[in-house]
């Protein structure tokens, strides 16, 4: 790939990489904070916000795979493979649990429905949510090692 491409292809991976690490950290964090406080109109607001914020984190996550994939010209071998088997991870646990119940918890909200299938329901969520938020980081920090390897100083 020419430096030309390889640049502009960097810096859009690194920023929607960033900007997911930031929207779902800031869904888990707001989330423990309406659910300890326990007030019915906030879980509402948060639970409703989170279902449409589904919308730029999916975008994000997809584009951080494709520019991470191209960026990597298809190569397998170390940080690259471990990288790309996370994003799977990631996706799958995306797609079938964290989209599942980021739309049922809003749904149920909307109904006033705060029983135990919501709590069950939101300890899910909750679960995901820390795995992905853990596999970002750990993508993020093995970016940093294939950028500048060990032993070589940043800037
Ligand atoms: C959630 C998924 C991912 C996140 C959050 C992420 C994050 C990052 C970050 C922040 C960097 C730059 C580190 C720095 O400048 O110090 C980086 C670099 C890199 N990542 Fe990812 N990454 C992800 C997935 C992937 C995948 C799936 C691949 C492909 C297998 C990949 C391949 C690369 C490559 C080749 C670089 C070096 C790019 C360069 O030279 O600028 N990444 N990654």
């Amino acid at each position: 790939m020419s430096t030309h491409t390889y640049r502009p292809l960097s810096i859009l991976h690194r920023i929607a990489g960033g900007i997911a690490l930031l929207l779902i950290t800031t869904f888990w964090v707001s989330t423990v904070i309406v659910e300890l406080r326990g007030n019915v109109a906030e879980i509402l607001l948060v639970k409703t916000a989170i279902a449409y914020g589904l919308l730029a984190l999916i975008p994000c996550l997809m584009a951080t795979g494709a520019s991470g994939f191209r960026l990597s010209g298809g190569k397998k071998a170390g940080l690259l493979g471990v990288k790309l088997r996370r994003i799977k991870i990631i996706a799958g646990n995306g797609v079938l649990c964290l989209m599942p119940c980021a739309i049922s918890l809003a749904v149920m909200a909307q109904h006033g429905r705060f029983d135990v299938v919501f709590a069950v329901v939101q300890g899910i969520e909750l679960l995901a949510g820390a795995i992905n938020i853990y596999l970002i980081g750990r993508n993020i920090r093995d970016g940093m090692r294939l950028v500048r390897p060990a032993g070589i100083p940043a800037g």
